[in-house]
């Protein structure tokens, strides 16, 4: 991973022409892109309804946890080139480009996304934009919203047909989204006119001239980029861990498979680490909206084995409820349960659908008492998942344990000792739902080791 700094300065100076850019929506997404933006030469207003959070920003307090942010917010915010608002003339009045970074959520009522964040920036910009301008949607969209959104603004700005539309997904992936803004592994710009993906790649190009692909396609094969990408990625790792399901009847060992298929260049080894399944706020919800736009669209057929690779991912996370009452000997109640991790994956604070939170939870509901600890996520989780205690010291989490389960693989997690986690708890059990324990050293030390989709792991 290439630091902050490092691409900092491998972005900055070389802008031939600053222009005044808006970020509407300045969470994970657009915060990083706005200070990105800054960092390299423009001169930005980041926009959100949210007045705390943008005072937050403002003083480089981010209200989430994203390595690397604190340091781009700083150099972005010393440049003078970066400030805050919730007004939306003052976003207009602004913008020679202006991003939309909001989110689309699943609805509560079905599997669709909510798109009533892209909505709402819509109707409150559109009205203000009396000069031509350049609109780039970034936000995960069902396919067709961005042509909706082009005829709306051209209905409601004053400037018109002035106001043009493209729409480049983003792939960020938290964690990484500082690297992911300054040095993405391509650019994707959908355009009714080759024009304005040219602008885009003016405005974009001291990340460009790092070398990616910059991919300009129409508006609907941009948006669908992003559901199929997503999609792809789901996939592959529910693959895997379908294979977990035959590895444990079997006696076969996932990890050694995934490592032996992975070698194939045509497949490949990332995305392939079978555990608990994938969560967070964009796979889930991403399928589930894809899967409900195809049917929308009359081709849900198409996307049917969607709803297996959805259903594969879940049966994980109850794969892991029953390993664990295995472990303790066929009942759940009244025993103590050390929880490793409540954030959806490691270095980030973000819980949503968190395969770890909906495995501590659901044993908390079936009488264990369950301790969670993780570095970053406990204020999240502790707000949403009310139930089981939360701790911040790992020591105070497995004292006393009857069991411990690895369900987020921090990196302090992995760098546990075996032997001095062993003197802490009251019998050494642990299950690795992330398979990247070492089960032998853990085994050595007197555990009785369980992993997900190594039925032989610590044997
Ligand atoms: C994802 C996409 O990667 C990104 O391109 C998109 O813009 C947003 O959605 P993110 O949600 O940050 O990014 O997480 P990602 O790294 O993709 O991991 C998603 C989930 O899959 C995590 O819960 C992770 O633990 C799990 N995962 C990932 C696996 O279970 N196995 C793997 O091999 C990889």
């Amino acid at each position: 991973m290439t630091s902050t700094s490092d691409l900092i300065a491998r972005t900055s100076g070389s802008l031939e022409r600053p222009r005044r850019l808006t970020v509407v929506g300045c969470g994970y997404l657009g915060s990083v892109h706005a200070a990105a933006m800054a960092v390299v030469g423009h001169d930005v207003v980041g926009f959100d309804v949210d007045a705390d959070k943008i005072a937050r920003l403002a003083k480089n307090d981010p209200p989430f946890y994203e390595p690397g942010l604190d340091e781009l917010l700083e150099a972005a915010l010393a440049t003078g080139r970066l400030r805050f608002t919730s007004s939306y003339d003052e976003a207009a009045e602004h913008g020679e480009v202006h991003f939309l970074c909001v989110g689309t959520p699943q609805r509560a009522d079905s599997n669709a996304a909510d798109t009533s964040y892209v909505e709402s920036a819509v109707e409150g910009l559109g009205p203000l934009l009396d000069r031509p301008c350049l609109v780039v949607g970034k936000s995960t969209v069902p396919v067709g919203l961005a042509e909706q959104v082009r005829d709306r603004l051209a209905e409601i700005a004053p400037a018109g047909a002035g106001v043009r539309l493209a729409w480049s997904p983003e792939f960020t992936r938290e964690g990484f989204a500082v690297q992911d803004a300054l040095e993405p592994d391509r650019v994707v710009v959908g355009v009714d006119r080759q024009e304005d993906a040219d602008e885009l790649g003016e405005v974009l190009a001291p990340v460009l001239a790092l070398g990616m692909p910059y991919v300009v396609v129409d508006l609907a094969t941009a948006q669908l980029v992003k559901n199929a990408a997503n999609a792809f990625l789901a996939t592959k790792i529910s693959f895997i861990n379908a294979m977990a399901e035959l590895c444990e009847a079997t006696g076969a060992d996932v990890v050694a498979l995934a490592d032996a298929i992975g070698h194939d260049a045509r497949i490949g080894r990332r995305f392939l680490q079978a555990g608990l399944g994938f969560g967070g706020g964009c796979l889930p919800k991403d399928l589930r909206g894809f899967m409900a736009r195809a049917e929308e669209l009359g081709v849900d057929q198409a996307l049917a084995f969607l709803r297996e690779v959805d259903d594969i991912n879940l049966r994980r996370r109850r794969r892991a409820v029953d390993m664990t009452t295995e472990l303790l000997g066929g009942t759940v109640e009244g025993a103590r349960v050390a929880v490793l991790g409540a954030a959806f994956k490691p270095d980030s604070d973000d819980i949503r659908d968190s395969p770890a939170l909906d495995v501590a939870t659901t044993l908390h509901e079936l009488g264990a008492q369950v301790r969670v600890t993780d570095p970053k996520a406990l204020d999240n989780a502790r707000r949403s998942r009310p139930g089981p205690d939360y701790v911040d010291d790992v020591r105070e989490a497995v004292r006393d344990a009857d069991v411990v389960l690895h369900l987020t693989e921090w990196k302090a997690f992995r760098a546990l000792d075996p032997v001095e986690l062993g003197d802490l708890v009251a019998h050494k059990r642990i299950l690795d739902g992330r398979n990247v324990l070492d089960a032998a050293a853990y085994a050595a030390a007197g555990w009785q080791v369980r992993a997900l989709g190594r039925p032989n792991a610590g044997r």
